[in-house]
């Protein structure tokens, strides 16, 4: 599968749930997109892209069909769903449009990603709220675990919970639907963020009963970046506003986030294209091979570093988070040393890092790797930490 991707062959990448990496092909109808644009720029960008002055030669916008099929992938209807840059500026959007009372709570697991951990302690205490942060269990048994820890946590004053569907450092695949379902059972809303779940499990939004859905397509769902989608239910459409303010404000859920500023729209134009990929190739063919390769990995890196896999196989995707052992280190310095020793001197690129005390690697599988990658970096990292 290698040959679909433009990545340097000199380097084993396995850091796709980073920044994603679109394939070749995704690349390509994208450049045709900005070829197009740019011999009519004023006719693509206001008559053609978002039907504010609609082109009488087309019968939709060219967002609104980029929309309808993404949508199809994801489960939704096209009308609940829009484009945002990315999975920050979707959540920023929705917690900033949550009106919020003098003592009311936002709850977030301490697995959530530090941006978004940020962004919505400000738009909480901005609100005159209050962002707690959860701890939650890890190692973690299996999935109910995480809905006791989380549902346990709620008090009268809660009014959201945040919560990852994939988190970023454990790689763990969360039981979003069961935690809103739990979550409003007693009143309280549910925005997941779905970062890395489009393309890396199978997804249909609406079933998961959450009120808001925010994810990116650019990481498994081979979209240029940046390119994510923002999901709302119907009752949650008309107070959800962009936190930039532009032509489209106060004109609707659609028109707020697509009659924006001006920007390059050609990688969100281009996701049906990496979906079409996926389709072609076989999506749960995909699936299968993602998931083996990481549960695959997870034995070898663990069993080449004498230490033990604490997630289990139902709540692994398409990464898994394996811990070194203890003498490898657990500063975020010792991280950073290691990281940069891997890619400088063994030309492997890794999720590594420091938590809890120790020092883990998350591997990202994707169809362009296998199993003699994960061999290279257990026996590279090995390597590494006998030479310090
Ligand atoms: C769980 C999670 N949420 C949010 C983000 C932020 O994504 P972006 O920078 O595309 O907004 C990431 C990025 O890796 C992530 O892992």
């Amino acid at each position: 599968m290698r040959e679909h991707w433009v990545l340097d062959p000199e380097y084993t990448y396995l850091n796709h749930g980073t920044v994603g990496a679109p394939p070749r092909r995704v690349l390509e109808r994208q450049q045709a997109l900005r070829d197009e644009l740019e011999r009519q720029p004023a006719r693509f960008m206001l008559r053609e892209l978002n039907g504010h002055q609609p082109a009488p030669w087309r019968a939709e916008s060219r967002i609104r069909e980029a929309v309808r099929s993404v949508a199809g992938f994801l489960g939704s209807r096209s009308e609940d769903l829009v484009f945002v840059p990315n999975v920050t500026t979707g959540l920023n959007a929705v917690l900033r449009s949550i009106p919020l009372a003098p003592g009311d709570e936002v709850v977030i697991p301490d697995l959530s990603y530090g941006a978004i951990a940020l962004a919505a302690g400000i738009a909480t205490r901005e609100r005159g709220g209050t962002l707690r942060v959860v701890e939650m269990p890890y190692p973690v048994r299996d999935p109910d675990g995480i809905v006791d820890a989380l549902i346990s946590a709620l008090t009268p004053r809660t009014r959201l919970v945040v919560v990852d569907h994939i988190t970023a450092l454990t790689a763990l695949v969360l039981p979003v639907r069961a935690i809103a379902a739990e979550c409003h059972a007693r009143g309280v809303m549910v925005l997941v963020d779905g970062a890395h779940a489009p393309g890396a499990v199978a997804l249909d939004i609406p079933s998961i009963g959450a009120d808001w859905y925010v994810a990116n397509l650019h990481k498994w769902a081979h979209a240029p970046r940046a390119c994510g989608i923002l999901w709302a239910s119907s009752d949650r459409q008309r107070d959800l506003h962009h936190p930039v303010v532009s032509w489209g404000s106060g004109q609707g859920f659609r028109e707020e986030f697509e009659w924006t500023a001006t920007s390059d729209p050609t990688s969100c134009l281009a996701a049906p294209e990496g979906i079409a990929l996926l389709r072609e190739w076989g999506f749960d063919a995909v699936l299968d091979y993602m998931h083996g390769l990481a549960w695959e990995a997870a034995g070898i890196l663990a069993g080449s570093w004498r230490t033990t896999v604490l997630t289990p196989r139902a709540m692994v995707g398409a990464m898994v988070t394996v811990p070194l052992s203890e003498a490898a280190g657990a500063t975020d310095s010792d991280a950073a040393r290691l990281r940069l020793a891997l890619l400088v001197d063994d030309r492997i690129e890794v999720q590594l890092h420091a938590w809890r005390g120790r020092l883990w690697v998350r591997v990202s599988a994707q169809v362009y790797n296998d199993r003699s990658d994960m061999v290279r970096l257990a026996a590279a990292v090995s390597r590494q930490l006998h030479a310090a």
